[in-house]
């Protein structure tokens, strides 16, 4: 088994603020990942390092091998898939769903003068029926709803063959059918031997698809425990990370988050 994700003591500090504090963290090929903390946490920049889009102020990343600072990032960034809101915004609206899945094979947003062979062309499909999308070949993406958008970004970020898949909050904002949609696409992906070594990022523990092996709690830039999920998915940690007491439980292989608070009669 090989490490993909290995950060050795990461610090990033933008001013007097520290983005992410002292993180250490492995990523075995087999694992899929949860990212879990609050607004703010640094999971996002956490993202960007592992995905080869930032780099730390000090500590040392390796990323399928290679040590970041000593590889072409441009190599580099072709292995990992992404889908994040910054990503996001930069899909053209008029682009059709088929062409913003396809076009990732050559790392670029709009369909323009490629071509694209056969085998690019059943990989997009079997992108889109895996998706659940395959309906939405040919409407724009501009007219997609969240939930149908986030399943394109996903297809997109899986286009490259990519040997580690991050997920920045692919369930934000969506109503319950796009969730639902979502996760059990998402469950399915992280079951499938297959697959890439999967990161996704969520502040709701009832966003975990099933099928996830670890996880990371972040808070204020630091971990606040990191492991096997039956292992770290406790009250004390979940309470620890937002900062309120909670308790949680798992039904059918989801996860629940619910706070105990004191009763407060007005006064
Ligand atoms: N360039 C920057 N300079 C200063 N602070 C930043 C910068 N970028 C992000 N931040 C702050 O760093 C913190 C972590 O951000 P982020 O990684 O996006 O958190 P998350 O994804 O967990 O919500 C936030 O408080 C954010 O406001
Ligand atoms: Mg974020």
């Amino acid at each position: 088994m090989s490490t993909v994700i290995d950060v050795s003591d990461v610090t990033v500090r933008r001013g007097r603020s520290f983005l992410l504090d002292h993180v250490t963290w492995r990523v075995e090929e087999t694992d899929r990942w949860v990212v879990i903390g609050p607004n703010g946490a640094g999971k996002t920049t956490l993202m960007q390092i592992v995905s080869a889009h930032m780099f730390p102020t000090l500590g040392e990343v390796r990323l399928l091998g290679e040590r970041l600072g000593a590889v072409d990032v441009f190599e580099l960034r072709p292995r990992i898939g992404v889908s994040s809101a910054g990503l996001a915004a930069h899909i053209p609206p008029e682009e059709t769903v088929g062409d913003v899945v396809i076009s990732a094979a050559y790392a670029v947003f709009g369909r323009w003068r490629e071509a694209y062979g056969a085998i690019d062309e059943t990989r997009a499909e079997r992108l889109l029926s895996q998706m659940r999308i395959d309906h939405l070949k040919d409407r724009r993406f501009g007219t997609l709803s969240e939930g149908e958008r986030q399943r394109t970004q996903v297809a997109r970020a899986l286009m490259t063959d990519p040997e580690l898949l991050i997920l920045d909050e692919p369930t934000a904002g969506l109503d319950l059918s796009g969730r639902e949609l979502l996760l059990a696409t998402l469950s399915e992906l992280a079951l499938d031997e297959t697959s890439p070594t999967t990161v996704m990022v969520t502040h709701h523990v009832e966003e975990i698809p099933a099928g996830i092996t670890h996880a990371l709690f972040l808070k204020q830039g630091r971990i606040v425990a990191a492991g096997p999920l039956e292992q770290v998915m406790t009250d004390d940690v979940l309470s620890r990370t937002f900062d309120l007491p909670l308790k949680i439980r798992e039904t059918d292989g989801r996860w629940y988050a619910q706070a105990f608070l004191a009763p407060r009669r007005a006064l």
